[in-house]
């Protein structure tokens, strides 16, 4: 199950390298948070099933994420994968560990409230960091804090503008993000009460740079 709320890169990304590098990995159903977004056009041009929840027809957090999780179980999915999501989501007891997030940024920089899209970026350039980077991570119920999965690093060159930046640090997700999934479904990383335990098959995604 795929949740998304805006252009769909990060979807259109996980349906090709499950296709082509054939993943063990198939994305059942597509929660969006917007009516008019082009990540619905891609769920609809893939065939996937399409449903719009958006945030503001519902009363508070809990009861949109009700909503969400009330789909993720009637479509029986096992894994829940923010791309591109923007709305804070409160995960039932018996679905954490099984929430993933993608984020464009070396977490616990650059995250929580405000900072998503180019706006991550500008403040990274801002700051004068010579690095960057992208972060997966569980979900859990604090926005953008749960545990760290793994990152991949980028830098920011002298020249940078947010677009290149952006588009550095987005070719970096597109390998990662897949290759978590895949673990986290494989169950060779799970989430435990005192962070991330990773099984030996999966070590290697510590070294990510
Ligand atoms: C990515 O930068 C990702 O880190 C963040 O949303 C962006 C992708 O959104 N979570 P989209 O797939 O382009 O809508």
């Amino acid at each position: 199950m795929v949740l998304l709320s805006g252009t769909g890169r990060t979807l259109r990304n996980l349906l090709d390298v499950t296709t082509s590098d054939n993943l063990p990995l198939e994305i059942v159903k597509v929660i969006s948070t917007r009516r008019t977004v082009a990540g619905n056009d891609v769920a609809r041009d893939a065939g996937i099933p399409l449903s719009i929840v958006r945030r503001r027809d519902m009363r508070t957090d809990d009861s949109f994420s009700n909503l969400i999780f009330q789909i993720v179980e009637y479509v029986e999915a096992d894994l829940v994968v923010c791309a591109g999501f923007l709305s804070k989501l409160e995960v039932p007891d018996h679905y954490m560990g099984r929430v993933l997030n993608i984020h464009p940024s070396l977490l616990p920089l650059f995250g929580g409230k405000g900072f998503y899209g180019d706006a991550v970026h500008n403040a990274v350039l801002e700051s004068g960091m010579r690095v960057s980077g992208c972060t997966v991570h569980f979900v859990d119920n604090a926005y953008d804090a749960g545990p760290i999965i793994a990152q991949r690093c980028v830098p920011v060159l002298p020249d940078d503008s947010v677009q290149s930046l952006a588009g550095r640090v987005f070719e970096q997700e597109c390998s990662l993000y897949p290759e978590i999934i895949t673990d986290v479904a494989r169950g060779n990383i799970r989430m435990t009460s005192t962070g991330v335990q990773f099984s030996l098959d999966s070590a290697s995604h510590n070294a990510g740079m």
